[in-house]
């Protein structure tokens, strides 16, 4: 079931710093800030040869990158996302398998204009799962 490693997604306290250690230190392909209000967050994106990094940095109140940045002040990973052919498949079977997908269990639009869907931290040995459709 599990495909490609699309992003690993970073939350970070300020992303014009964490883009500019990309950019300068790393030598990354890093774009601009793109503001994603349906999530609460606004997103840099940094291009690798087999993968993407997503930065994130909480927009708005409610932000839900916020309380993980209350808690990891510095910054940390916040997500990995896997690649998955068919999303309401995988959904279906990890349901059965007891897995917890969070929000109301319907896929949403992502940053890539894709279905994605979020699995509860604790089924995956405490990391947060994003599962998009490839
Ligand atoms: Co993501």
């Amino acid at each position: 079931m599990i495909g490609r490693l699309n992003h690993v997604a970073i939350a970070v306290p300020d992303l014009e710093a964490a883009s500019a250690t990309y950019r300068q230190v790393l030598g990354a392909k890093v774009s601009d800030p793109l503001p994603q209000p349906d999530h609460g967050v606004t997103v840099v994106f940094i291009e690798l040869d087999n993968t993407k990094i997503e930065l994130l940095h909480p927009m708005g109140e409610t932000s839900p990158i916020q309380g993980f940045l209350d808690k990891n002040p510095s910054g940390g990973i916040h997500h990995v996302c896997y690649e998955v052919d068919d999303i309401l498949a995988a959904r279906d079977k990890l349901k059965a398998e007891g897995v917890r997908v969070l929000g109301n269990g319907e896929p949403k639009i992502g940053a890539h204009g894709k279905p994605v869907l979020f699995l509860h931290p604790k089924d995956f040995t405490g990391t947060l799962v994003e599962l998009e459709q490839a």
